[in-house]
Parts: structure tokens; sequence; C-alpha cells
């Protein structure tokens, strides 16, 4: 399947259904369910919050042009903002011209920390000794992880200093597989504590997993050509782009901002846990203990663009939202993905491809041009355009310079 499809855009909502429906294979029930706006019912809200009154839904679009590892996908992203989806398509379709992106992932190791006070000073050698009786207990609290071979595998310790004296943190490294695992991870760190007390002769308090996930690395690069990216000035001002982000946090926080757009809407779109991802990313930016840019970019010896982006990314296609949120399972099933890992690879792509847009953008005519276009077609559209009136209205602002919702309801009155 090829996902460079051309003028995706100019397509109308049922040409473009019929193209994923072709590309992902979808049942025309859940070609209905995309049709609905939302996707979840007053029920299932009820059961996944508390006091709920309704749902509230976004834009669902599809980026285009997306090659990974030698695959294509059509990329779901749930965002409200213009520009995004179409930056990650364009930026997807110069990647691939060099192949499109790598994308390496480790193994999904979640981390579950468990808080011991006023533990014993021989406590880290008595858990380290029982650590195979501490991973059973661990693992009895999944049958489905244990047999497949995952679940908890190591036991650590590490001490730090606090405001109240020394405290012992034991940590539990547990192979979620496809889950995201923050259930699974919690419940063993829960097991396992009545154990930890009893070697440790402390007292327990929290018992968590850790979003920090840096156990679940994902690693993207992509080779965006010289020519394509606009010749050798701009690719030099991109660079010089990403080191004013390396080196100056208010800009570092934009510019991860701007990964964050193309990483968290496929979140979205999948039913990830969008604060736990943008959580661990921003502790991550700050690892040299400067926060700084989450991307990487420099030249090839050709004079090429060379994009990297290394993000802890916890994510998961079984379990959690999944189960609930059919639009969820669909957006997995477009995106074709038969792993988590598979899963942090896409996200991991697009956070990039986001970057090299937004930093495309920046280095030369700026991103209010585009935006702005979006932005005069919802404006043209709130101000009661039809559909075949918006294209007339957006082209006079647009000409004008006079980009307002008073204008386009002025227009509107004109046509
Ligand atoms: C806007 O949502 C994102 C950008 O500000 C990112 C950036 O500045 O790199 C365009």
């Amino acid at each position: 399947m090829d996902s460079s499809i051309s003028k995706f855009f100019e397509k109308s909502q049922k040409d473009r259904l019929d193209i994923v429906k072709n590309f992902a294979n979808l049942s025309d029930e859940e070609i209905k369910i995309l049709e609905k706006s939302g996707g979840i019912t007053f029920d299932n809200a009820d059961k996944m919050v508390e006091n709920a009154i309704g749902t509230f839904s976004l834009p669902l679009g599809i980026a285009t042009n997306f090659k990974i590892n030698d695959k294509d996908y059509l990329v779901p992203m749930v965002i409200e903002e213009p520009s995004v989806i179409a930056a990650a398509s364009k930026a997807a379709k110069i990647a691939r011209i060099k192949g499109g992106f790598k994308v390496d992932a480790d193994e999904s190791y979640s981390i579950g920390q468990i808080q011991v006070l006023n533990a014993d000073s021989s406590a880290i050698s008595k858990i380290s000794e029982s650590s195979k009786e501490i991973l059973e207990i661990a693992n009895s609290k999944s049958n489905t992880l244990s047999k497949i071979g995952k679940g908890a595998k190591e036991v650590s310790c590490r001490e730090i200093q606090t405001d109240s004296g020394k405290m012992l943190i034991v940590e539990l490294l547990i192979d979620v597989g496809d889950a995201m695992g923050a259930n699974v991870t919690n419940s063993m760190c829960e097991a396992v504590a009545p154990l930890i007390e009893k070697l440790s002769g402390g007292k327990t308090l929290l018992r968590i997993l850790s979003n920090y996930s840096t156990r679940r690395m994902v690693k993207a690069t992509a080779v965006f050509d010289k020519d394509e990216v606009g010749g050798e000035e701009i690719v030099n001002n991109i660079i010089l782009a990403y080191q004013f982000a390396a080196n100056d946090v208010y800009r570092a926080v934009t510019h991860n901002k701007g990964v964050m757009n193309g990483a968290i809407s496929v979140a979205n779109a999948t039913g990830q846990d969008n604060r736990a991802i943008e959580a661990a990313a921003n502790a991550y930016a700050a690892r040299s203990g400067k926060y700084s840019s989450l991307t990487e970019w420099s030249k090839d010896s050709e004079g090429n663009l060379v994009g990297k982006l290394e993000l802890p990314l916890s994510v998961g296609i079984v379990g959690g939202i999944i189960n609930v949120h059919p639009t969820a399972k669909i957006c997995t099933k477009i995106l074709g993905v038969s792993s988590a890992k598979e899963l942090a690879c896409v996200i991991t792509a697009t956070g990039l491809a986001q970057n090299f847009s937004a930093l495309r953008a920046l280095a030369t005519e700026g991103i209010q041009k585009g935006h702005m276009k979006l932005h005069a077609r919802n404006l043209a559209s709130a101000a009661g355009a039809k559909a075949e009136q918006i294209d007339e209205i957006v082209k006079k602002m647009v000409q004008e310079n006079n980009i307002s919702l008073n204008r386009a309801k002025e227009l509107l009155d004109q046509i």
C-alpha cells in the first residue's frame, strides 16, 4: 500500500473515507463510526470518568505520505490546531524521497517504584537476595504477561537523600508487552510492598509506576533532501533554528511543543495517555540538567538535512481506552500497527516530521501565512459560508490581508 496520496486535502469526506477504507480494510460499520462525530456515547463516557455530563469531540484527520521502516502508513491525528496535519504530510513527503523515517524502539519495559521509609542498613542486600521471590509475587498479578514470557524481570534498589533523611527506592522493571502497562505496574508494586517491608524493616509509602519511561526509548531519524527542503541556505537556517532551541530554554519549550503537536495528535487518535507522554518527554528534554531541544538537526556529507528525535514513550495497543473507544480502535487499525513498539515508532516519526515542518516554515516565510489561510477558512465557515462559498471568501481575505470574522461576514453578504 502506498500512503502518498495526491491532493488528499482537496477530496470530499466520502472520498477520503473511501481511500482510508481501502488502505486499512475498514468495514462499513467502522466507516459509519468515523462519519458520526465523536465516537463514544454518553454511556461510554459515564463508565470512563466520574460526574460525566456529555462528550467532547475534536477533529480527526489523516497525515499522508508516511514511510517508516520501509512500511507505508496513513497516520490518524486528533488535534484542534490548523496546519499540523498538512505540515506532517508535507514533511513525510520530503522524507520519503530519501527512504522515509528509520525508527528503533526498545522493548516495552515499564518501571514501578516503591518508596521505603526507615529501611534497615541491610535492606538492599536482603532485597536483592530475595529478588526471585519478589518477582514471583509481582508476576502472580498478571497471568497474561507471565504466559507470554513477559512480566516483572528485575528488582533494583537505590537510595535518595531528602529533607526528611534517606529513603530507599525499590524499582521493578516490567516487560508489559503491548500494553501501556500502568495498571499492571501499579498492581505489582502494591503486591510486593508487604514483602519489601518485611525484608527492609521499613515502611512502604508510594507504590506506583514511573511515567519517566527511560526503558522504553524510541529513536527516529530521517534524511530530508537538500533541494526539496529548499536549498543549502534553508538547510543551514533550519540548523541555526535548532541551535537556538538547543541553547535557549524559552525557544526549546516552543520547539518541543511543535514535536508534541505531531506526537500527541497520533497519541490522541489511538487513545494513549498524552499526559504521561508529555511529562516523560519534558523530563527527557532536561536530562542534562538544562532543558533543551528533543530533536537534533545536522547535515550529511551531501548537504542533506538530517533529523533525529529520541523520546521515552510508553504507549499500548491493548487494554486501556482502546477497549472502550471505538474511534481509537479504528485509528489503530488504520495505522495497521501490530505492536506497541510499532505504534511508538509512528508517534516518534510524526513528532520528528512536525518539528521539521515547523522549523522549515519558521526559517523561511514564517508560520503565519499558512496558518492564517487555514484560519480564514474557519472564519468563513463561522460566518455562515456554505462549502462552495468558502474558497472565494478566503481568497479575498488573504488578498486583502484582512482576515477577520467581520470581513468574512461582509464578503458573505456580497456574494
Ligand atoms: C505551533 O503550534 C508550534 C510551533 O510554534 C513550533 C515551533 O515554533 O517550532 C510552530
